[in-house]
């Protein structure tokens, strides 16, 4: 038996207060630095979403036109980054395990002291697409394509991919993708990054824990598994076997459930709606009308499989639908959850520094005791 004391998973336990994004998990809301996520996701600019986070409210136009050209101008990486990525790359390194070391390596820029937590922050943001990026064209054989300091960080990206300027809709549906995103609480890799911080040590070493945490499946690696599922379920032409089979078998059904959602994920609605868009002009409505079936089939299966939890579709289920129909590999979808979340991650890291109390909680002993020193030939 579990000590009642002892808060497994630290569910439903709050450990902190943030002004960056507020959850409510039993009406499926989300407000993201006051801003309901419906309103926020499909208008803003990531630039303007993350001027948000760091300093609490939109920025003018003059704000922005700075804070573009800051972040803009810190894109590049060493060229001791991209050895380390070539290498990743020809020892087949999947994509985050690449990105988490990439991105590490942010601390190779000199260093302001004064300003250390700001730079840092600024670094990681405008870093880690092209870390991601690069990465990805060294995989695929092709030369790294340098940042272009004319486009905004969503068009960027997408152009240091393909190397080709992306069209409007590719670009909003990004934007759109990286403002839901943004910020979620206290999600595993945002705690990550707090517990470093409060130990006073660097934004950059925050955030390379939170990739980390961010990698895995019960996270942020769901939506490649998701697109596999969805491109078998539209092959199949009978999602309710096919899903079926899986809960059968005992798997879990990826891109549902939540530890906090007890109903849909807010961000469901507004990457589906930025998802069709897609579908619609690629002529490839099929897929995303399987997509919606398989949603509706596995949310009605879920229910009578574990009635009693509420398990119904989370973020990563539209990810996937969204990120294929701009056209990102599924190898790259989690990589690119952490180029949006890294602006929460940040937010939250300067937030914790603000006002900083070192986070330690405590583990009941469950070990031997009374044990006395074995020399080691008589063990
Ligand atoms: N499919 C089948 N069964 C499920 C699922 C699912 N997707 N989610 C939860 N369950 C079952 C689970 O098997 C468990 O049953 P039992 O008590 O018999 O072992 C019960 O529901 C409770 O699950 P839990 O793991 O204790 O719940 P949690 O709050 O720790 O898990 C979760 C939340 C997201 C990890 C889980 O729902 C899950 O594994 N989902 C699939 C992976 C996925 O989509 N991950 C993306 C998460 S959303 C993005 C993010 O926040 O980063």
């Amino acid at each position: 038996m579990v000590d009642s004391s002892v808060h497994r998973g630290l569910e439903d336990v709050t450990v902190a207060e943030t002004r960056l994004s507020r959850i409510d998990g039993e009406n499926g809301e989300l407000v993201i630095g006051g801003y309901p996520l419906e309103e926020l996701a499909p208008n803003a600019t990531f630039e303007e979403t993350l001027y948000l986070l760091w300093h609490g409210r939109l920025p003018t136009r003059d704000e922005l036109g700075t804070f573009e050209a800051d972040l803009a101008s810190a894109r590049s990486i060493p060229d001791e980054t991209v050895g380390l990525l070539r290498l990743a790359a020809e020892r087949g390194v999947p994509a985050m395990d690449a990105v988490r070391m990439g991105i590490a390596a942010a601390t190779l820029a000199p260093t302001d002291a004064e300003q250390r937590p700001e730079r840092d922050a600024r670094l990681a943001v405008a870093q880690l697409p092209t870390v991601a990026a690069t990465y990805w064209r060294l995989r695929n054989g092709e030369d790294p394509v340098e940042p272009d300091e004319d486009l905004g960080h969503a068009a960027n990206f997408l152009y240091m991919l393909t190397g080709s300027e992306p069209s409007d809709d590719e670009v909003r549906g990004l934007e759109t993708y990286l403002n839901s995103v943004v910020d979620h609480g206290l999600n595993a890799s945002t705690f990550t990054a707090r517990v470093v911080v409060s130990t006073e040590s660097d934004v950059v070493s925050g955030v390379t824990g939170a990739v980390g945490a961010l990698k895995g499946p019960l996270h942020g690696g769901a939506p490649g598994p998701v697109l596999e599922m969805l491109l078998d379920v539209s092959e199949s032409g009978d999602p309710e076997g096919y899903v079926r089979d899986k809960l059968e078998s005992g798997e879990r059904l990826m891109g549902f459930g939540h530890r906090v959602y007890e109903v849909r994920d807010p961000r469901a609605a507004v990457l589906s709606d930025a998802a069709e868009t897609f579908y619609d002009e690629s002529g490839d409505a099929e897929f995303f009308e399987a997509a919606k079936e398989a949603e509706r089939v596995g949310v009605e299966l879920l229910e009578e499989h574990k009635p009693e939890l509420g398990l119904n579709t989370n973020v990563e289920f539209y990810t996937a639908v969204l990120l294929h129909g701009i056209g990102i590999p599924r190898e790259l979808f989690t990589a690119v959850f952490a180029v949006s979340r890294v602006g929460g991650w940040t937010a939250h890291a300067l937030e914790q520094l603000d006002d900083n109390r070192l986070i330690r909680p405590r583990a009941t002993y469950v070990g031997e005791t009374d044990r006395r020193w074995t020399p080691i030939e008589e063990r």
